[in-house]
C-alpha cells in the first residue's frame, strides 16, 4: 500500500515502492516542515511552479538523491543551469511515464516566477499534476484559484485523494475549495497550503465540516509530518 507523507505548506511526499516521489520540496524556512533537507530520500520530485514555497530545496533534494526532477520546460531551464542533470521537462496536458507511475501536468490559473538573488526569472505556466500509481490516483492542484476545468480533471480520472489549496489570499479559499471538491468528487480531500503564515490562516474546521456536509467525499487533515 502507498504511503503518503505530509510535510506542510504543499509538500507532499509519496512512498513509492520503486522510488519515492516529493510534491514541491519546500523544507527551509517552511515553519511547518518537520524534516530535513538532508534527511529527504526522494529518486522523484515534482515541481508545480517556480514560486520558493514550491521550488523549494528541489536543486539540494535533487544532488543529494541524483533524484529525477518533473517540472515545466522553463524550470527545467532553469535547474539546469543550476546543475541539476536528470529533468524531466513538460507541459500542460503531457503526461510521462515511469516504472509503475504515470504524472500528467494539469492546468493550475496562478503565476510563476523564480527568484534568483535579485533576478526574477520567468517561471512558465504553474501546473497541477495527477499522479498515477497502481493502487491509488492523486491529484495536487499546485497553487490555483478555483477553474472550471476541475470538472473535467476530475471527470477523466477517479481521483482518490485530491490535495487542493484552501489558504485564500494567493489561492482558493475554503469556499472555493468546497466548490472544487464538488466538482472533482475525489474519494478524500487533504487540505493544504493554509495556516503557514498568517496571510493564510483558515478555520481548517470548518472546511472539514463544510466538505462532509456537503459532498460524498471525506476530508482528512493531516498535521505536518503524518502519513496516510
Ligand atoms: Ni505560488
Ligand atoms: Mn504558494
Amino acid at each position: 500500500m502507498t504511503k503518503i507523507l505530509y510535510l506542510g505548506h504543499s509538500a507532499v511526499m509519496i512512498l513509492n515502492e520503486s522510488g519515492n516521489i516529493i510534491i514541491d520540496p519546500f523544507f527551509t524556512n517552511n515553519p511547518l516542515n518537520p524534516m530535513k533537507v538532508a534527511a529527504c530520500k526522494a529518486q522523484y520530485i515534482l515541481v508545480t511552479h517556480g514560486h520558493s514555497d514550491h521550488l523549494g530545496d528541489t536543486i539540494e533534494i535533487a544532488k543529494n538523491n541524483e533524484a529525477k526532477v518533473i517540472t515545466n520546460f522553463e524550470i527545467a531551464t532553469y535547474l539546469s543551469k543550476k546543475g541539476v542533470k536528470n529533468l524531466v521537462p513538460m507541459n500542460i496536458g503531457g503526461t510521462v511515464y515511469f516504472e509503475n507511475f504515470s504524472v500528467k501536468m494539469v492546468e493550475a490559473v496562478h503565476s510563476s516566477s523564480i527568484e534568483d538573488g535579485n533576478n526574477i526569472i520567468y517561471g512558465g505556466n504553474p501546473a497541477g499534476f495527477v499522479v498515477k500509481l497502481a493502487d491509488l490516483t492523486i491529484y495536487h492542484a499546485g497553487d490555483t484559484a478555483l477553474i472550471a476545468n476541475m470538472e473535467f480533471i476530475g471527470g477523466q480520472n477517479v481521483i482518490d485523494i485530491a490535495f487542493l489549496p484552501i489558504g485564500g489570499t494567493y489561492t482558493m479559499d475554503i469556499n472555493d475549495a468546497l466548490m472544487a471538491t464538488k466538482i472533482l468528487h475525489p474519494k478524500m480531500v487533504v487540505p493544504i497550503h493554509y495556516n503557514t503564515w498568517d496571510a493564510i490562516k483558515v478555520d481548517v474546521i470548518k472546511f472539514k465540516e463544510m466538505v462532509e456536509k456537503e459532498t460524498r467525499s471525506s476530508c482528512i487533515i493531516l498535521n505536518p509530518g503524518e502519513a496516510i
